[in-house]
C-alpha cells in the first residue's frame, strides 16, 4: 500500500486495501465484545434483528455518505466538510460534524482502551494456563478480582495505548495492512473453532432461540436507540473514521459495493461472536444479561475445557487485542489528520498529546468497576456514562448530519460522479435513502428516547 497515512495525501493503492482497512476499523470490540452483551442485556432476539435492520437500512446509506464526503473532500473530515461546504455554498457550520466526530473519537477511546487492555491482560492469562479446567464461578471470580484491581485495570490500559500512540505516531500505512490481511483470516478460524465447541456444548439450540426469536413484546423504546447505536459503533459510523479513511480512496473504486461487503463482514463477525458465545453461557447456567464481562468469562470456560485451550486461548485474545488496535488507530484518525493538516505538525507528537487525553480520560472508565462502581450519574456510572453519549447520541446525531449533508446540501453533479449512479432513477434513489430514510430512522429513534411519551400517546389512540 502507497504510505496512505505520512503525511502527504497518497491513495490506498487499490480497492481492496481500503476495504481491509475499513473491515479493520469495523471489526472490533464492538462485534466480539460489545454485540454479544449488549444483545444479552436487551433480550437476545428482539435487539438482533432491529440492530441488523438499522445496519441495513441505516448504516449503509451513511457509511457511503461518509466515503463518498471524504472521497470529494480528500482531507481530514473537519477540513473536508469546510471545503465541501464552501465549494457548495453551504454554511459553514457544517464543520461542526468534523468536530462533534472528534470529541466523539475522544471519548470512545478513553474507554475503548481500557477494555482492550482487559483483552491483553487475558492473553497473558491464558498462555500461562491460568484457565484450564476452570469452572464457571472460577472465570467469574478471575474476573471481578481483575475488575476490582484499579492498578492492574489501569497498567493494561496504558499499555494498549502505549500500543496505539506507537502505531498511530509512525503512520500506520505497512501495519495496518498486515494486520488486517492475517489477523482478520485467522480472528474468523477461531471464531469458528469456537462456534465449533459452542456446538456440541448443549446450549447451541438455546442460542440460536436466544438469538433469532423474535418476540415484539420484549422490544422497548431503548432496544431501538440501543440498536442504532450499537449499527454506527459497529460500522465506525458517524465521526469521521470512515471519512478519514474515505479521502484515500482512489476515484475508480465503487462505493456502494464496497460498503455493501465491509457491512456484510461485519455483521457476519458479531453474529459470528454471538453463535459462539450464547452456547457457553446457557450450558454453564450463566446469566446471557451479565454487561460487559460476557466475553472474559464465557471464552475462557470453553477454551479452559478445550485440548490445546491454553494455545487457542491465548491465540483468540491477541486476535481480539489486534482487532482492537485495528479500530482504536481509525479512532484518532479524524483528529490527527486534522492536526498534521492544520498546524504542519509532527504525528508523532500530535499522536502522544492525543494519547496522553484520552489516557488520563481513561482513568475514570478504570474507577468505574471498583472506587466509582456507586458513583452515578443518571443511574449510569461513568463508563456507562462516557459509552451512553458518545455511541448512542453523538454518532448517530453525526451520521444524520452527514448523510443529510451528502444528499441536499452538495451538487447533484458530485452525487452522480462519486456513487457513480444515474441521473433521474438512481439520483432519485440516493436522495430518498440517505436524505429521507436514514435520517427519519435517526431522528424518530431521537424522539422515541428524549420523548417517550409521543410515542405513548399514538400507541393509545391506535389501541382506541
Ligand atoms: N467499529 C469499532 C468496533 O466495532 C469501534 C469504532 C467506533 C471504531 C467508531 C471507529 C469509530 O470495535
Amino acid at each position: 500500500m502507497a504510505n496512505a497515512f505520512s503525511g502527504k495525501r497518497e491513495m490506498w493503492s487499490n480497492r481492496w486495501l481500503f476495504v481491509l482497512a475499513a473491515a479493520g476499523s469495523a471489526v472490533g470490540l464492538g462485534n466480539i465484545w460489545k454485540f454479544p452483551y449488549i444483545a444479552g442485556e436487551n433480550g437476545g432476539a428482539a435487539f438482533v434483528l432491529i440492530y441488523l435492520s438499522c445496519i441495513a437500512l441505516v448504516g449503509v446509506p451513511i457509511m457511503m455518505s461518509e466515503i463518498l464526503l471524504g472521497r470529494s473532500g480528500r482531507a481530514s473530515p473537519i477540513t473536508a466538510m469546510q471545503k465541501l461546504a464552501e465549494a457548495s455554498k453551504a454554511s459553514k457550520y457544517w464543520a461542526f460534524i468534523g468536530w462533534l466526530g472528534v470529541l466523539a473519537g475522544f471519548l470512545i477511546l478513553s474507554y475503548y482502551a481500557v477494555i482492550a487492555g482487559w483483552a491483553l491482560n487475558y492473553i497473558w492469562l491464558s498462555a500461562s494456563g491460568g484457565f484450564a479446567n476452570i469452572s464457571a464461578s472460577g472465570a467469574e471470580d478471575i474476573f471481578s478480582g481483575f475488575l476490582s484491581s484499579p492498578w492492574q485495570l489501569l497498567f493494561w490500559h496504558s499499555l494498549f495505548m502505549v500500543f496505539t500512540v506507537l502505531i498511530v505516531g509512525r503512520g500506520i500505512g505497512k501495519g495496518l495492512e498486515t494486520a488486517v490481511r492475517w489477523f482478520m483470516p485467522l480472528l474468523f478460524i477461531l471464531l469458528i473453532i469456537l462456534l465449533i465447541y459452542g456446538f456440541q456444548s448443549g446450549g447451541f439450540q438455546q442460542a440460536v432461540n436466544f438469538m433469532f426469536d423474535f418476540k415484539i413484546e420484549v422490544v422497548t423504546t431503548e432496544t431501538w436507540l440501543i440498536a442504532m447505536g450499537q449499527a454506527f459503533f459497529t460500522l465506525s459510523l458517524g465521526m469521521g473514521a470512515m471519512m478519514a479513511y474515505g479521502s484515500y480512496v482512489p476515484d475508480s473504486a465503487n462505493i456502494g459495493s464496497t460498503v455493501i461487503i465491509i457491512a456484510l463482514l461485519d455483521s457476519f463477525v458479531a453474529v459470528a461472536a454471538g453463535l459462539a458465545i450464547f452456547p457457553i453461557v446457557f450450558a454453564n447456567g450463566l446469566e446471557p444479561g451479565q454487561g460487559p464481562g460476557l466475553m472474559f468469562v464465557t471464552v475462557p470456560l470453553a477454551f479452559g475445557q478445550m485440548s490445546f485451550g491454553s494455545l487457542f486461548g491465548t491465540l483468540f485474545f491477541l486476535l481480539v487485542s489486534f482487532a482492537a488496535i485495528t479500530s482504536a488507530i481509525s479512532l484518532t484518525e479524524p483528529a490527527i489528520s486534522y492536526l498534521v493538516e492544520k498546524y504542519n505538525a509532527r504525528r508523532s507528537r500530535v499522536a502522544v498529546s492525543l494519547g496522553l487525553f484520552c489516557w488520563v480520560l481513561g482513568i475514570g472508565t478504570v474507577l468505574s468497576f471498583n472506587h466509582w462502581v456507586d458513583l452515578t450519574l443518571f443511574g449510569r456510572t461513568f463508563f456507562d456514562l462516557v459509552d451512553y453519549v458518545s455511541q448512542n447520541i453523538m454518532l448517530p446525531l453525526g451520521g444524520m448530519l452527514i448523510a443529510l449533508f451528502a444528499a441536499w446540501r452538495i451538487p447533484d453533479a458530485l452525487i452522480i460522479e462519486q456513487l457513480g449512479v444515474k441521473e433521474g432513477y438512481g439520483l432519485y434513489s440516493w436522495k430518498i435513502l440517505a436524505g429521507f430514510l436514514a435520517p427519519l430512522c435517526v431522528a424518530l429513534v431521537f424522539i422515541n428516547t428524549l420523548f417517550p411519551d409521543f410515542f405513548e400517546v399514538i400507541n393509545r389512540f391506535q389501541q382506541g
